[in-house]
């Protein structure tokens, strides 16, 4: 197993509903440590580039305006493969599909307001975590 890192967020659906506790003690419970951690208002320039992959499909305006609609939490977990460990933590992108005990089982809305963001492959969490942190911002 590896020491990994990834980058994750807690989108507006948590933070609105004051559940941020809530969802950090499921990553921690799953040996998933914050090594760097703050709360943002994501910008339109900010959310439009995080998510630029998705920029053709035909939520993306939707999901833009979600993640700018009110202030998200963005951290880098790190633990023993991380960025698996993140995802099963997640659950299914759509709720409907997530499984018993993940965050987006008990906690999101919609697949849009789904509750977590987090990478999806070593290449991915590298970007995604220098898209929203310095080096001197991560402290492990
Ligand atoms: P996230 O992991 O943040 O990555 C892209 C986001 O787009 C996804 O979670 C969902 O919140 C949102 N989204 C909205 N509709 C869809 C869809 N049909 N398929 C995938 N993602 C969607």
């Amino acid at each position: 197993m590896a020491l990994e890192r990834t980058f994750s967020i807690l989108k507006p659906d948590v933070v609105r509903r004051n559940l941020i506790g809530k969802v950090l003690a499921k990553f921690e419970e799953a040996g998933l440590r914050p090594v760097a951690l703050k709360k943002i208002h994501m910008t339109r320039a900010q959310a439009e580039g995080f998510y630029a992959v998705h920029k053709d499909r035909p939520f993306f305006g939707e999901l833009v305006e979600q993640m700018i609609a009110s202030p998200v939490v963005v951290q880098v977990l790190e633990g023993e493969n991380a960025i698996l460990k993140n995802r099963e933590v997640m659950g299914a992108t759509n709720p409907a599909n997530a499984a018993d005990g993940t965050i987006r089982k008990e906690f999101a809305l919609s697949i849009g307001e789904n509750s977590v963001h987090g990478s999806d492959a070593p290449e991915t969490a590298a970007e995604e975590i220098k898209f929203f942190f310095t080096d001197a911002e991560i402290v492990g």
